[in-house]
């Protein structure tokens, strides 16, 4: 059907993957491959990572661009016409990576593992006595559809649980707060701190000094939103000056960061490459032709960005 080409112009190491799984689950879908396709005026959805701007200029028949990621951060709205949606991706493969990374940086904060990690190299034999569960307090910011799953997850061990958004929820077992105002209340209880916002102009930077004041003393951070969340000479600011006991890092700024970065050597931040939570096209592309259904319904796609938002 004409109306059913998708233009896949994201990983094309996973180009293959995905058209596989498409043409599973919607055979009737055209997928061309960017660069190669032919076709672009019949293009109606692109799946994207970033692209270049001036590629949905060449599409005119586009309605919808779909992340291959959770975030959307990394597309200039501004270059792309109001009337093209574009979808968040909710892959169910990304959310269980993101909750076992946050259940692993949690449990490794709260049983002090930076520090046994630097007492290993020294040849250093210090047991600590960690708080139970129940005396360590974690707050997870941004409590959409990962930071929801995450704090479901970390109820299992006892922790006394925090959320805070930007609007108010309600959820079971978790004390939330919701907007600047509530900010610093929320903060004043996260002995540790996960970070699972959207990145947006509203949320750029949130990890700065300010926020560090308000934790607890020797609380810890764990970033898994975007590298752009933190300032990163503020970070170093409170581990040095012990504000802060240790952070646990998946996104930086630069990725990777340039071989003098001084997070490379700290010895109170743990990095891992981003990869917290990864797109699996098999499970992705099952929620990707859930939305096609929907949008060619006339419904809301799972995950649609309201553009005045940012995500
Ligand atoms: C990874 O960071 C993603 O957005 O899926």
């Amino acid at each position: 059907m004409h109306d059913m080409t998708l233009l896949y112009a994201a990983d094309a190491g996973r180009a293959d993957e995905w058209r596989e799984a498409l043409h599973d689950m919607a055979p009737e879908l055209q997928v061309q491959l960017w660069p190669d396709a032919t076709d672009l005026a019949a293009v109606r959805y692109l799946v994207a990572w970033s692209f270049m701007p001036d590629l949905v200029a060449r599409l005119p028949n586009l309605q919808v661009i779909f992340s291959t990621g959770a975030g959307v951060n990394q597309f200039a709205f501004e270059s792309i016409p109001p009337a093209i949606k574009i979808v968040r991706m909710l892959d169910p493969a990304i959310r269980e990576g993101m909750i076992e990374y946050a259940v692993f940086a949690t449990l490794a904060l709260h049983r002090d593992l930076l520090t046994y990690r630097q007492d290993q190299r020294a040849r250093r034999w210090a047991p600590l006595t960690a708080p139970s569960a129940a005396r360590r307090r974690v707050g997870v910011m941004g409590l959409g559809d990962l930071g929801t799953a995450v704090v479901e997850q970390l109820k299992s061990f006892g922790f006394p649980l925090f959320g805070w958004s930007r609007t108010a929820r309600s959820i079971e077992g978790v004390t939330c707060f919701s907007g600047q105002d509530q900010l610093p209340s929320f903060l004043g209880h996260c002995d540790i701190l996960i970070c699972l916002l959207p990145l947006t102009p509203a949320t750029q930077g949130i990890l700065d000094d300010a926020l560090f004041d308000a934790l607890p003393i020797g609380a810890g951070l764990i970033n898994m939103g975007r590298g752009r969340h933190l300032n990163e000479a503020d970070l170093l600011r409170a581990l040095d000056d012990g504000r802060l006991s240790g952070a646990i890092l998946d996104v930086l700024i630069d990725e990777p960061p340039p071989h003098d970065h001084p997070f490379w050597l700290h010895p109170k931040i743990m990095l891992t490459p981003h990869i917290a939570g990864t797109t699996s096209p098999p499970s992705a592309a099952g929620v990707l032709v859930e939305n096609l259904r929907r949008h060619r319904a006339g419904l809301t796609m799972l995950g649609e960005v309201r553009r005045d938002l940012g995500y």
